[in-house]
């Protein structure tokens, strides 16, 4: 600040107060001289004040009123510089509105694409393998089994053609649910699903007189060194699943379904129909009612018929039939794992698509595929073939009346589940899964890869 300002604005202050004065004292005069006359020594004596006055006014003044102007700027500056901030603040809140509206119309549009990972137009175009498909046989998706009569070896699937896809949109916190999660198959899923970071909560669901409660399943995978968080939810035989599901399935992305009855000895995967798609009916139903955008991911037996009538079921009701996937993983990583053997490599290198469905000769492995598979010997496909075709049922004898596979069957699940987890957070994936499709005239539905 300027060393007159102070002193300028005492000045104007004082001048002010002595104008005022001298004002009042004219007016004074004025009324005595109305009043009364003019006395000699009055008229002397307002000449003094009206002199000693006078030094006041020219120079004191005019600072004064330099810095009453200055002041009178740097408030107009102020008042300005305060507008404009006014208004920054009216553009910033405009512009979180239209974040927020961005956000509000990209993310949906954005899980939409996500929720058609496994789609079969992103499928690899793998139709022109399968030639020896039975026409009348493929009218009945619940006769998919029938579908084909040999193997396909040694051709190539065309390549797929993929939309440009979002870049990786970080870790999700998934909900994730492991219908049966108390048996066989579900504990060691429900511990492998627990394990993956993009699960945030996972629900253990199974009936109240299931070999563990699903409430100690929960207690004990809660013990994890993970973010993750563990509930169990339990449903007695006379409740429905429809009516008492609502927290378990509630916002969930992926419901795993091993929910169902493993084969036993001299049974086929088809025996288990009747029961297997009742269970698989009430969880898909729930399913409809909770979590209608979740990937339903079907590994209850006979995944050849289940699949279809679940997906049927979706349709009827309205909703997407391709949420519904057969998880058919466990073929691949049998395939993979008996070339493996075969060749000396490690199994990490290796990747046979497995495609048509699953059951007996309906599994295809295209060893032809796989850099490793394609030099094995035409001589030797035969019997690989049938060995993956086959090793459900060597699993099934091998436990005695005990139950089928569990803990590779985990494994595969857990390796379909984290696929459609990671494709669901941005980084893409390729499984085979059997799935309503188009890639195969005639074939509804069909074992393919599945690629985002
Ligand atoms: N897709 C595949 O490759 C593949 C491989 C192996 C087994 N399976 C199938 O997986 C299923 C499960 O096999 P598992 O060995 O785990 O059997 P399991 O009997 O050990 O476990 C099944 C669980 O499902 C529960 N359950 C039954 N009905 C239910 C219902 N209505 N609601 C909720 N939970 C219910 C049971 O209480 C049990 O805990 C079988 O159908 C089997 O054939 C599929």
């Amino acid at each position: 600040m300027p060393p007159h300002f102070r002193f300028s604005s005492q000045a104007a202050a004082d001048a002010q107060r002595l104008n005022e004065e001298l004002a009042n004292l004219k007016a004074e005069l004025a009324e005595e001289r109305s009043l009364c006359g003019t006395s000699k020594a009055e008229v002397h004596e307002l000449r003094v004040t009206w002199t000693a006055l006078e030094p006041l006014e020219p120079s004191d003044l005019i600072q004064a009123a330099s810095a009453t102007s200055e002041v009178s700027r740097l408030q107009a500056e102020l008042a300005s510089q305060s507008n404009k901030l006014e208004q920054l603040q009216a553009q910033l809140e405009k512009q979180a509105v239209k974040a927020q509206e961005v956000r509000a119309q990209t993310l949906p549009a954005y899980a939409d694409t996500l929720a058609q990972d496994l789609q079969p137009h992103w499928c690899a175009t793998l139709a022109k393998d399968v030639q020896a498909c039975g026409d009348s046989e493929l009218a009945s998706p619940l006769k998919a089994d029938a579908f084909c009569s040999r193997p396909i070896v040694g051709r190539r699937p065309a390549a797929a053609s993929l939309p440009a896809l979002p870049k990786a949109i970080s870790r999700l916190r998934a909900e994730v649910c492991v219908c049966g999660g108390s048996g066989g198959i579900g504990q060691p899923l429900s511990l492998l699903m627990a394990m993956d970071d993009n699960v945030g909560e996972l629900s253990v669901y199974d009936l109240d007189f299931a070999m563990v409660p699903p409430g100690g399943v929960a207690a004990d995978l809660n013990h994890l060194e993970k973010k993750v968080q563990v509930k169990g939810y339990v449903k007695s035989k006379e409740e429905k699943a429809i009516d008492v599901l609502g927290d378990c399935l509630k916002g969930c992305n992926l419901v795993l379904v091993p929910a169902g009855l493993p084969r036993k000895p001299g049974q086929t995967r088809d025996d288990l129909f009747k029961i297997n798609a009742g269970i698989a009916k009430e969880v898909v139903e729930a399913c409809a009612k909770y979590c209608p955008d979740a990937v339903i991911a079907l590994i209850v037996n006979p995944v050849n018929s289940v699949v279809p009538a679940m997906a049927e079921l979706y349709k009827k009701k309205g909703l997407d039939p391709k949420k519904i996937v057969g998880v058919t993983t466990l073929d691949g990583v049998r395939a993979n794992k008996f070339v493996a053997e075969l060749t000396g490599e490690d199994p990490k290198n290796i990747e046979v698509p497995v495609i048509g469905g699953h059951a007996g000769v309906t599994i295809m492995p295209v060893f032809s595929q796989d850099k490793h598979a394609a030099k094995i010997a035409q001589s030797e496909i035969p019997a690989l073939d049938k060995h993956v075709q086959d090793a459900g049922t060597d699993v099934v004898n091998a436990k005695n009346g005990k139950g089928s596979a569990t803990l590779s069957m985990a494994y595969a699940g857990a390796r379909l589940g984290k696929a459609v987890l990671a494709g669901m957070a941005g980084t893409p994936t390729t499984e085979c899964a059997y799935v309503m499709s188009d890639v195969e005239p005639g074939c509804p539905y069909f074992t393919s890869k599945a690629r985002r």
